[in-house]
């Protein structure tokens, strides 16, 4: 039997408010978003206190209600600061994933609430689509350029994240001049991007994209209408992550990002002079 800890309606729709946000969480269906919430201990820590540490075993996966909490790992010898958690963080899945030590260490460096889940109502609920999906995004994020600074650890956060979308030749992906919230990397199929350059002449070509690329980000970076036209060209598909995720997994790699669009400009220059 899942574990059910009682809870009021508020307590459930708070933690269900965390759990939408949260990748690992993100996917699940309705029923099975009850059982986790059922399942949910309320814990809490104070300033200085561990809820991990490196080394040891551990059968509790948190979801972060409020405080803030610093996450640290052994490297070298040297106690090294990995990141912050706070409301909606999830922490603790990987020793519950892989059946392993704790990985790194998390203290509360604030007073913080937490949900607490257990192993068993995991493995049932959560584990299998989450190694599925970890497993199957893997090889794709590998191929990635943009990614190759992030370390395996943030790969396999954004593969918790993505949702996959399918198109066929010819289809529009993201249509110039309107609003969209998705980030796109192309899994298998090839694509172009158009752009208006001449006003009252047909968009015209402006890139060619492969796997491992991607597109959409101008859009979710500047808040603004979308730049250009993606069309497929082969049966395409495509992971997405949508501006929530993009925002705090793709955070980190923001310069990149801005960088790259100079390569956009140079291109659009090059064209106005043919
Ligand atoms: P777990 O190993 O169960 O306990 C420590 C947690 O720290 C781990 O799960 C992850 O949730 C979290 N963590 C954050 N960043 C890292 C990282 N780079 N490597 C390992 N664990 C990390
Ligand atoms: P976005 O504006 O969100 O949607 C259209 C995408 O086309 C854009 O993000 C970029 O990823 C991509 N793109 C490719 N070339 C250009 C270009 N020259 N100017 C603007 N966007 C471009």
């Amino acid at each position: 039997m899942p574990r059910v800890i009682p809870k009021t309606e508020d307590q459930k729709s708070r933690i269900s408010a965390r759990l939408s946000v949260s990748f690992i969480f993100g996917q699940l269906e309705d029923k099975d978003k009850r059982v986790v919430i059922d399942a949910m201990e309320t814990v809490r820590y104070r300033p200085g206190e561990f809820v991990i540490r490196q080394g040891e075993d551990g059968d509790l996966l948190y979801v972060v209600e409020s405080g803030k909490l610093e996450c640290t790992k052994l490297v070298a010898g040297t106690e090294t600061f990995l990141k912050y958690y706070e409301q909606g963080g999830v922490f603790g899945e990987l020793a519950l994933l892989y059946n392993a030590p704790r990985a790194a260490t998390i203290k509360a460096v604030s007073d913080a609430e937490l949900y607490a889940l257990d192993r068993g109502t995991f493995n049932n609920i959560v584990k299998e689509s989450a190694m599925q999906r970890r497993i199957r995004f893997e090889n794709l994020l590998v191929r990635v350029n943009l990614l190759s600074s992030m370390d395996n650890y943030e790969k396999l956060q954004i593969a918790d994240a993505l949702t996959l979308a399918q198109y066929s030749a010819g289809e529009y992906i993201i249509r110039e001049g309107e609003w969209g919230d998705l980030f796109y990397m192309i899994e298998e199929g090839t694509a172009v991007a158009t752009k208006t350059i001449r006003p009252g002449m047909p968009p015209e070509k402006i890139m060619d994209y492969n796997v491992g690329d991607y597109f959409g980000e101008l859009a979710l970076l500047k808040g603004e209408p979308r730049a250009a036209n993606i069309v497929a060209t082969s049966d395409l598909k495509c992971v997405t992550l949508d501006r929530h995720a993009f925002k705090r997994l793709l955070g980190p790699l923001e310069e990149i990002l801005r960088r790259n669009i100079e390569i956009y400009e140079s291109i659009l220059s090059q064209n106005k002079l043919h």
